[in-house]
């Protein structure tokens, strides 16, 4: 049987089961979090049962009294055990019964991580090793498991340069940064290149701590799951945005922290020259793949791109956001970089379109009004400054 049908039969069987009314006991690990808890709503609205482990960190949660623990947006349907992704002994009570796990936990600001480094590799590296540990343990109850990882794991996304053809450079130097020459230049002959789609098979150059750990949540995922028959996907989110990102978290994405910059009267700030670009996609698309991934057998033990296919740069996403919440504020630009950022990234989806049947739905057009409707209805603490200042102490940005 081919590919084709193979997967429309796979799909049929997925659409009878979820007909007859299957349903599975489903482990959201950071499900209380932007992109865990639209995960959440969407099985629950499937018909499965879920369990949501979170640490409910000060940072993305805001801090809260032991009342009141629980997000407002959380399906009131979730089971919430709140605790550590390292304690072994709670990922053992959260597993109870558990047929599939959704890895969402993981601390995620890449500037942050390159001075809390313990942090990040604790959370994101070794939470992921914990879990792994008790999943084999499990694994004949186990049906899938899938694992939020990043494009951030690539670097620089591929090129191609005029002269040498298809490239993949590494990140730019500090010399070459610290001289505002912000393209990225082909490692063979120095020309300046341009951004071509990347592909999954591009050799990997992590940039920062985040990076680094999300590699490993990857890999130790894959390696493992391959080895104990967990059938494992990871996929790998591009710019995530949409309501519920942590507006008064400096370390979160650009679209919530331009927003809230905004919000508060204040212009946001844009490293380099604002045309690094970067694929945005919707919360819905990432809680596509994701259900997708559930019931996909030929994307198992893959890694997969998921991004939009719309490619925007940094100072169109200011301007966006701007008009959008009818603040005529102009964004500034001190010249500066930020240590491990990349300057253009964006996905090839070949690989999500024919193993997992995914086809990208929210336009920015459409997904960024939407954000800005939540974004209205939000208070915003606006810490960046302060973020910005710790990071330049450090050198990180400069
Ligand atoms: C983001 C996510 C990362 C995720 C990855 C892929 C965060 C913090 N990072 O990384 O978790 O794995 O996408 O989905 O959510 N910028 C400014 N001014 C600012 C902030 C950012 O100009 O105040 C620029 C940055 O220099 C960068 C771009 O905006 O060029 C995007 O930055 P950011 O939103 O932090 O995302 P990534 O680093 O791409």
């Amino acid at each position: 049987m081919g590919a084709g049908r193979r997967q429309r039969l796979h799909r049929l069987i997925a659409v009878v089961n979820a007909e007859k009314g299957e349903s599975l006991k489903i482990l959201v690990t950071g499900g209380a979090g932007f992109i865990g808890s639209h995960i959440v709503d969407a099985l629950i609205a499937a018909g499965h049962e879920v369990r949501v482990l979170d640490a409910l960190v000060a940072q993305v949660h805001g801090s809260r009294d032991s009342e009141s623990t629980r997000p407002p947006y959380l399906h009131t349907d979730a089971e919430l055990v709140q605790g550590d992704i390292c304690d072994a002994a709670l990922i053992e009570q959260a597993l109870e019964g558990v047929e599939a796990v959704f890895h969402q936990a993981a601390e995620v600001g890449v500037g942050q991580s390159m001075y809390e480094i313990t942090r990040y590799v604790d959370a994101n590296t070794r939470g992921t090793a914990i879990l792994l540990q008790a999943l084999i343990r499990r694994r004949r109850h186990i049906r899938k498991l899938v694992v939020a990882s990043s494009m951030s794991i690539y670097g620089e996304g591929a090129c191609e340069c005029r002269q040498c053809g298809p490239v993949a450079p590494p990140l730019r130097s500090a010399e070459q940064l610290g001289a505002h020459e912000w393209e990225v230049r082909c490692p063979g002959c120095g020309r300046e290149v341009r951004p071509s789609p990347t592909r999954e098979t591009k050799p990997l150059f992590p940039g920062s701590v985040y990076a680094i750990t999300k590699q490993d949540q990857e890999q130790l995922s894959l390696v493992l799951g391959r080895a104990y028959g967990i059938p494992t996907i990871a996929l790998r989110y591009w710019n995530v945005y949409g309501a519920r990102q942590a507006l008064s978290n400096p370390y979160t994405g650009v679209c919530a922290i331009f927003s809230a910059r905004l919000l508060n009267g204040q212009p946001p700030l844009i490293f380099e020259d604002g045309c690094q670009l970067r694929d945005f996609v919707h919360i819905r698309d990432i809680v596509q793949a994701n259900l997708l991934a559930l019931e996909s057998p030929d994307a198992n033990y893959h890694a997969i791109n998921i991004g939009s296919g719309e490619v925007i740069n940094i100072r169109q996403v200011a301007q966006m956001l701007a008009e959008g919440l009818g603040r005529s504020i102009a964004p500034i630009f001190p010249g500066k970089s930020r240590e491990g950022d990349i300057r253009r990234c964006i996905p090839d989806l070949t690989r999500a379109r024919s193993v997992l049947g995914y086809k990208p739905q929210v336009t920015l057009a459409q997904g960024i009004p939407e954000l800005l409707d939540w974004v209205r209805s939000q208070t915003a603490r606006d810490s960046v400054e302060t973020a910005t200042a710790e990071l330049a102490a450090r050198q990180l940005v400069r």
